[in-house]
């Protein structure tokens, strides 16, 4: 534990002298509701924060194809709040994204689902989500050069492709009625089928289509900027309202400490 500072020693510490750190193991999801207070929390495997994500959805989540290992915004953060609470992270393999909160909430397998997901009442009654961390809105991307506007997107002739699940799906379901919509599992194959012209645009969060037309596929252009005003929260099971908790509480040191300042400078520059 020579890495720890002071602060979370003590806290650690405190932890350990509560019996906490050594009954959490496999344990999560048994919490009765009763362990409110901050720092009484339960993990999927002790001394670990196990992490779910849908990793396709740069520059917040992604596989490194040279390292194999998950990288991007939400993997520094879930580092940086491991630190703060004294734990060590532990990424498991990606999901689907709408499979995230359910395996949340059917506890077990991972302590947090952190995937730039926004929060909303829909999955606040699934799951608890922390605090905010990041501000988002939606997009719509088409082929560089094509005439298509929001109006002549909607129709039955067009293809819309979102990721399943998302919040862009919904915003396309509501507001482009006519269009067909292409559920797909990532918002890569929807970027490249828009690419290759199988669809004729995409739905998606903003910071994402912005950092993807820039990185790999600059034949895209974004045609519509919706400011949805949407934050990015993390869930954790309603079991487990010790562990919101701390982890609202990293959150917020991270903001405090610079850490989170740190995070968004690496992958977002001045632009966030
Ligand atoms: N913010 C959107 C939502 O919550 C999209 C998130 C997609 N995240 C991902 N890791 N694929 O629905």
């Amino acid at each position: 534990m020579s890495t720890l500072s002071r602060r979370q020693f003590v806290q650690f510490g405190s932890l350990a002298a509560a019996g906490l750190l050594a009954g959490c193991g496999s344990s999560a999801g048994s919490g009765s509701g009763d362990a409110a207070d901050a720092g009484e929390y339960t993990l999927v495997e002790e001394g670990k924060l196990t992490c779910i994500s849908n990793l396709f959805f740069p520059p917040f989540e992604s596989m490194n194809e040279s390292t194999g290992e998950p990288e991007g915004f939400d993997i520094d953060v879930s580092k940086s709040l491991a630190e703060h609470m004294g734990l060590e992270v532990n990424w498991l393999p990606s999901q689907d994204f709408d499979t995230l909160v359910p395996t949340i909430k059917n506890g077990g397998k991972a302590d947090i689902a952190i995937a730039g997901m926004t929060i909303t009442d829909a999955r606040q009654a699934e799951v608890d989500m922390s605090d905010p961390y990041v501000d988002s809105n939606q997009s719509i991307v088409v082929k560089a050069g094509s005439t298509e506007t929001a109006d002549t997107l909607n129709d039955a002739s067009k293809k819309i492709a979102v990721q399943g699940g998302t919040t862009g799906a919904d915003w396309a379901d509501e507001n482009i009625p006519a269009a067909e919509k292409k559920r797909l599992s990532t918002i890569i194959d929807a970027m490249s089928g828009v690419q290759s012209g199988l669809y004729d645009a995409v739905v998606c969060d903003l910071p994402v289509s912005r950092y993807q037309i820039k990185m790999s596929y600059s034949d895209l252009e974004i045609i519509e900027e919706i400011p949805t005003g949407e934050q990015y929260g993390i869930a954790i099971s309603k079991d487990n309202p010790g562990l919101t908790a701390a982890v609202n509480a990293a959150l917020a040191e991270m903001v405090e400490d610079g850490s989170m300042a740190a995070i968004e400078a690496e992958w977002f520059g001045a632009e966030l």
